[in-house]
């Protein structure tokens, strides 16, 4: 067929199936006359095309999806990740402007003040970054657990804490759920017998990708903490399990307003990671490593961030939650919370 009739038969333009073409995306024949000539296969192509483009994706993201289409979904995936971080980043825009307008200052350092909280709010958003490589770890992350580290074992009560997780969120058939920094799905997965709805949320590829090949059925998205790849009010309850200590003190307060955002009517959250009671705690578990000689202990504690838990309770208070805490040993906790 010739250009007007796939134009026609796609519905877009000749000069669009011209640029995709100039792009590299698509390569019609070349008739003797040098008409171009297209075949069902352009037309599924273009097809796949105009829809990708339909959903913001660049030309370049197009090629790289057309290259690697058993792929499409982790491309998909990509996308929605980045559509929610813009989403966030004009509900945030739209929220200071609202405040702007309100306010009956409008003198400069009133606004100036209001768009420095937001620009603050911003890079939050966007600066985090894995720098240990949860990519890399991901075939081996199950069986890692098992390893023992350290002096002491990072992973010791493992499956009692994800145990107690499930039986404190006492999940309803219906229900749809989101774990957070879900890795393989070892918490998230024990939702799927209850008839819940899993949401499988991570900022690893390779992880959500082991996450899928052992449970077909959760709904894996790519993700952080800071910038959750959910509608408002889009779920019934939230877990995370020993992922929180990989964002910043100062952010997690974010992190925990992420949660709040997401979260329905009535919902509930589980918080199960390294933490500590507060700082005064910190220094005592740190001293008594290092008067022990187990500084590599010691280090893999500086090098992340364990929570602060009185002030994690606090963040949660003040959204209006009902706070418990269950503690397994000098560095794990399990903090449940539900709303009022
Ligand atoms: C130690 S694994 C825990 C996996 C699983 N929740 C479990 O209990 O076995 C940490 C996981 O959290 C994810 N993670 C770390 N920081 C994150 C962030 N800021 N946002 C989303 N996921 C994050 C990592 O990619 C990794 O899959």
């Amino acid at each position: 067929m010739q250009m007007k009739e796939i134009a026609s038969l796609v519905h877009t333009t000749p000069r669009t199936i011209r640029f995709y073409e100039e792009k590299g995306l698509i390569s019609p024949y070349k008739s003797a006359n040098h008409y171009r000539q297209f075949d069902e296969g352009h037309v599924e192509k273009l097809r796949v095309i105009l829809a990708l483009r339909e959903v913001g994706m660049s030309t370049s993201q197009i090629r790289e999806t057309l290259e690697d289409q058993h792929a499409i979904d982790h491309h998909l995936n990509r996308q929605r990740s980045v559509l929610y971080s813009e989403w966030l980043e004009m509900k945030d825009m739209i929220t200071t402007i609202d405040e702007m307008v309100k306010s009956c200052d409008k003198a400069s350092h009133s606004l100036y003040e209001k768009a420095s909280i937001l620009k603050d709010l911003k890079k939050k958003r966007k600066r985090w970054h894995d720098r240990w490589n949860f990519d890399s770890q991901a075939d081996s992350y199950d069986r890692d657990l098992k390893t023992e580290g350290y002096g002491f074992n990072i992973h010791a009560h493992y499956e009692e804490v994800l145990a107690e997780a499930v039986r404190l969120i006492d999940a309803g058939m219906g229900e749809v759920g989101a774990d957070i920094g879900i890795g393989t799905g070892n918490l998230g997965s024990q939702f799927l017998s209850k008839g819940v709805s899993v949401i499988g949320v991570d900022q690893s590829n390779e992880m959500l990708q082991k996450c899928s090949e052992k449970f077909p059925s959760i709904d894996v998205r790519n993700g952080h903490f800071l910038a959750l790849p959910l509608m408002d009010q889009s779920v019934d309850f939230i877990t995370t399990s020993y992922a929180l200590h990989h964002v910043e003190e100062e952010e997690k307060q974010l992190a925990v307003e992420e949660m709040d955002r997401v979260l329905a009517h009535r919902g509930r959250i589980v918080i199960a990671d390294l933490m500590f009671e507060n700082e005064a705690d910190r220094k005592r578990v740190l001293e008594k490593l290092a008067s022990e000689g187990n500084l590599e202990a010691v280090r893999a504690i500086e090098d992340e961030w364990y929570a602060n838990r009185s002030q994690l309770i606090h963040a949660l208070e003040q959204l209006g939650y009902i706070v418990s805490v269950h503690q397994y040993s000098d560095i794990l906790h399990l903090v449940y919370a539900e709303k009022e």
